[in-house]
């Protein structure tokens, strides 16, 4: 990760200019998300429409020559985590619940925003994981805000989810975003308040909590890239890129 400084005015104005558009790309892309539709058709309208919007899609090579991620969207169904990636063979079903995980850098800055969405009609638990995992989000923005430290926002998140009667993922974080789609400071969905790097005015962060059914320990695949809950439970995750302002948290995406 790279240093994470603070942003100046025009720079998280930017910031904010390409979060709104990236903001929209991912409620088109999601509003595409129904049964018989593969993960692949969504990556696809995702990349034309940050393109179309002058965009570069930031995930795309991320990773380093080795296996870089091969797409612009994440797509992550049912028991994977996050990274899942886009594949003419996965399918949507009716029930299934996809994550969706998009970046893009703008003007040479970066955003990072993520939603999971329904698809047809799901169980009563994936609603209630759903709902758990945008209210710790919700929570965890509250908390966001100069003096505070990283540890408040993570025991919103992790509070927020065990009350729900939900895990929240160890192995993943949030981050610092900005200059680049990971940065400093790490942003982790489990931590106790009080404690830990002190938010300053300034700080971008993409905040992203992950909940999953049952326990929060995750695989990786021998793809090199999708991360599944070991117990095969379902998860969930949504994330905001926000801002740190003199009156709290400003949501960029
Ligand atoms: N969007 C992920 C995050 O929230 C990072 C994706 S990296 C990729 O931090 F290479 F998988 F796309
Ligand atoms: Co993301
Ligand atoms: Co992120």
């Amino acid at each position: 990760m790279k240093k994470g400084a603070v942003k100046t005015r025009e720079e998280i104005s930017l910031i904010a200019e390409g979060g709104t558009i990236l903001h929209d790309i991912l409620y088109r892309t999601a509003a595409l998300a129904k049964p018989g539709v593969s993960t692949w058709e969504l990556n696809e309208f995702a990349e034309t429409e940050i393109a179309k919007a002058g965009g570069r899609p930031s995930f795309k090579g991320y990773g380093g020559k080795k296996n870089p991620y091969p797409a612009g969207l994440c797509t992550s169904v049912n028991s994977e985590v996050v990274h899942g990636i886009p594949s003419k063979k996965t399918l949507l079903k009716d029930g299934d619940i996809v994550g969706l995980d998009i970046g893009m850098e703008y003007k040479e800055l970066f955003t990072d925003t993520a939603i999971t969405v329904p698809i047809g009609k799901v169980s009563a638990l994936a609603e209630k994981l759903l709902e758990a995992t945008q209210k710790s989000l919700n929570a965890a923005i509250k908390q966001a805000k100069p003096g505070n430290r990283i540890g408040d926002i993570s025991f919103a998140i992790q509070s927020t989810a065990e009350a729900a009667g939900f895990s929240v993922v160890r192995d993943l974080v949030g981050h610092g975003v900005g200059y680049d789609v990971h940065e400093d400071p790490s942003v982790p969905c489990y931590g106790k308040k009080g404690t830990g790097q002190v938010l300053k005015t300034g700080m971008v962060l993409a905040i992203e909590p992950m909940l999953c059914e049952h326990e929060y320990f995750v695989d990786f695949d021998k793809d090199g890239w999708t991360i599944r809950t070991k117990d095969g439970g379902l998860s969930a995750h949504f994330e905001h890129t926000i801002a740190i302002t003199e009156y709290g948290a400003r949501i960029l995406t």
